[in-house]
């Protein structure tokens, strides 16, 4: 096989904080291995409209501690079809890439996936804050988010334990409630609403009720979007027990923020990673970092595999909850 000269690179779906260290990894790992890099905006909707430029090292300096993405990203219905894949083929050969590095979640790695089966060179890295994908302990901007979650839940507990409140706040997690359970567990929530468990409200408002009278004098209940709205929790805690609750709804600024030291190292590892991968000839696989290791897994065991939270966390957040 001759060697890879040129591979594209795009980041698309959601995006998360540490994808812009990822991004510097690919170009300083492929400058260090003399392959030229060709950026796709937008994802694959610069892949269909080839919007793309040639990466230098001065593109990627001084973006290891920016949040999102310099690249942009964008969701694209259109990338779904066979025509549209076929026509983002046409102009990666057109650019002369003989591989494509796609950063982004589950759905992005379908999109990679179906050009991948046409033939193209292509790895995943796994960027989400859900940390929702199957072969990666950690997907890049998780840690990033919690970090930013608790720091919200916190001052949201000051104010809450001096007047006396119940707080239910709603963070991301559309299928997952891992950002859910680990911010519970890492801010002494009273309670964690998650897609993964079935929850009993009546249970939790006559909980919450109890405590109140043995003296707790503020709870945090958190749930995952995908449990839930907060706004439909307190409803039914009213409804119940009659307990009056705030409502805080996270959204997107788990989203944003400077990476943590964690992702900027995550990202960087996986986008040099990537390089490597794409220049031993691996295709049609997402790069992880599983039990402090590299490993490459292909698309479809990573679709075919649903990355469970343990029980353990499950029951240590209900243990510590009480
Ligand atoms: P994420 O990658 O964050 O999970 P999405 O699910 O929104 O985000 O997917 C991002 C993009 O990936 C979509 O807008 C589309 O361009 C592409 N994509 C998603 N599913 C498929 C699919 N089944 N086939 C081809 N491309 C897909
Ligand atoms: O997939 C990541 C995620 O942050 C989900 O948790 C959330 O439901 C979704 O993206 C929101 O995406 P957007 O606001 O970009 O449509």
């Amino acid at each position: 096989m001759p060697k890879m000269k040129k591979i594209g690179l795009l980041t698309s779906g959601g995006d998360s904080p540490g994808i812009n260290p990822c991004i510097r990894a690919v170009v300083h790992e492929a400058v260090q291995q003399k392959v030229k890099v060709v950026a796709f905006k937008r994802g694959f909707a610069g892949l269909l409209d080839n919007d793309c430029f040639e990466m230098v090292l001065n593109d990627v300096s001084g973006i290891i501690q920016r949040g999102g993405t310099i690249l942009l990203t964008s969701r694209c219905e259109e990338f779904k079809y066979e025509g549209a894949q076929k026509e983002a083929i046409g102009n990666l050969i057109k650019n002369e890439c003989d591989g494509l590095i796609v950063i982004g979640g589950d759905g992005s790695f379908r999109g990679a996936y179906a050009i991948a089966d046409r033939g193209v060179q292509v790895i995943g890295i796994p960027a989400t804050i859900d940390n929702d994908i199957y072969g990666a302990d950690m997907a890049l901007g998780t840690d990033t988010a919690m970090n930013s979650i608790i720091e919200v839940i916190d001052k949201i507990k000051d104010t809450a334990s001096s007047h006396e409140r119940t707080f239910i706040i709603e963070t991301m997690g559309r299928n997952s409630g891992y950002l859910a359970l680990m911010s519970g567990i890492a801010t002494g929530a009273e309670a964690v609403l998650i897609p993964e468990v079935r929850y009993d409200l009546e249970k939790i408002a006559l909980r919450i009720k109890d405590r109140y009278k043995q003296g707790k004098i503020s709870n945090i209940i958190i749930v995952a979007e995908g449990a839930a709205t907060a706004y439909h929790v307190g409803r039914q805690l009213s409804k119940i027990a009659g307990i009056i609750s705030k409502i805080t709804v996270l959204g997107h600024i788990q989203r944003g923020g400077s990476p943590s030291a964690f992702d900027r190292v995550l990202g960087s590892r996986l986008g040099s990673a990537a390089v490597l991968q794409l220049l031993e000839d691996k295709t049609s696989c997402m790069i992880g970092i599983v039990k402090g290791e590299v490993k490459v897994s292909s698309f479809e065991t990573v679709f075919n595999n649903k990355k469970e939270l343990g029980p353990s966390l499950i029951k240590l957040a209900e243990v510590l909850g009480k």
